[in-house]
């Protein structure tokens, strides 16, 4: 029998539905079981098996911390200090001789509570409760922090168990590789796409629009092993030198249209962001038209089972992009880019 963790999860807020996916997606790939979860405003409760929280921490791109959750209750001040008293703290601080308090609003929910009171009162109720035992407050360097986030009509509280280094996708932004160019998707965003494609380590990745290697950079990242290609020998290049830059293995990066590249053998996932005609070109094809015989030529390389994740812009016919494919759509995400485009990242699978 696997063990069981329960997980309190700060998401990152910047977008609605890609957070919860995200961690789903990670779940599955990782071949993890998620038991429960339930979502509030930029805060999940999950139950799963464990090493969940371990392998959200290693690959998530859109979550800030993750906690073991201690318990949620309303946002009735009584409720809560009646809930952090029936904690069992002699299990919580064993071994350990100090601790802080945070408390962390999400939005402008309960505007009414004084979070600096709510901190100030539960670690009052904390060292009533166990500081003759030798606990003491320490705001700098605590051995445990407790957490607690105000969030849409409840209290969730737990323990910080990981802070994302999420400053680590900032460095690797486009304009700090070698090879930059202005269609490459910001490494958030990419990550996430290879989160979503269920794709893990050891697993053969391929990008055929690979630009100069976003998505190939945070595949191999994570272990996987990477396969790229592109029309224009100008961004297999730069996809080899980002990837050499960030001394990252891969099987190979090569020129092939993605109209057309059967003969790669088989993968296990696919994600991609092809042209829209825009900041990238799509070589005079109109970029409908190549997204759909993308799809319809992926179906023979991607393995039964995988899934193929891919960004298209709001006004593309997603019926008519599947129409000749036997991939099935699962998730449609809305990815706001400016006034004029909204990104819709499709999450496909094959049966
Ligand atoms: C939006 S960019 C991909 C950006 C990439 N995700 C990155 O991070 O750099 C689209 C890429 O598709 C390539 N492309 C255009 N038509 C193609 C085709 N028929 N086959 C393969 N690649 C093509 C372009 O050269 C461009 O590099």
């Amino acid at each position: 029998m696997r063990f069981v963790e329960k997980l309190l999860i700060l998401l990152s807020g910047e977008h609605e539905t890609l957070p919860v996916a995200e961690i789903k997606a990670i779940a599955e790939g990782e071949n993890l079981r998620i038991r429960d979860i339930r979502v509030l405003d930029q805060v999940c409760i999950l139950t799963g098996d464990d090493g969940l929280g371990d392998a959200i921490a290693r690959r998530a791109a859109y979550v800030k911390t993750i906690c073991k959750y201690l318990f949620s209750c309303n946002t009735n001040l009584h409720e809560i200090y009646d809930s952090v008293k029936s904690l069992n703290f002699s299990e919580i601080f064993c071994e350990k001789s100090s601790f802080a308090v945070r408390i962390h609003r999400i939005k402008n929910y309960s505007p009414d509570i004084s979070a600096y009171e709510l901190q100030r009162r539960i670690g009052a109720i904390i060292l009533e409760a166990f500081g003759k035992r030798g606990i003491m407050v320490n705001l700098r360097s605590p051995d445990v922090i407790f957490i607690g986030f105000l969030t849409a009509g409840r209290f969730v509280f737990g323990i910080v168990e990981k802070v994302i280094e999420r400053i680590s996708f900032k460095r690797r932004a486009p304009q700090f590789r070698p090879y930059a160019h202005p269609s490459s998707m910001n490494p958030f965003l990419s990550r996430c796409m290879v989160n979503l494609s269920r794709a893990t380590s050891g697993d053969v990745f391929y990008d055929p629009f690979c630009g100069v290697g976003g998505f190939l950079i945070e595949a191999a990242l994570i272990g996987c092993r990477v396969l790229g290609s592109d029309i224009d020998p100008k961004m297999v290049l730069g996809s080899r030198k980002n990837l050499e830059f960030y001394d990252l293995p891969y099987l190979d990066v090569f020129l092939c249209d993605a109209r057309s590249f059967s003969t790669i053998g088989r993968v296990d996932a696919i994600a991609t962001d092809p042209p829209y005609g825009a900041a990238s070109s799509t070589k005079g094809e109109d970029p409908e038209k190549l997204t759909r015989m993308f799809l319809e030529n992926s179906e023979s390389v991607i393995k039964r089972g995988g899934y193929v994740v891919v960004a298209t812009p709001h006004k593309f016919d997603i019926g008519g992009l599947l129409k000749s494919t036997n991939l099935k759509l699962l998730e449609i995400h809305s990815v706001k880019v400016h006034q004029n485009l909204t990104r819709r990242i499709l999450v496909l699978k094959r049966d």
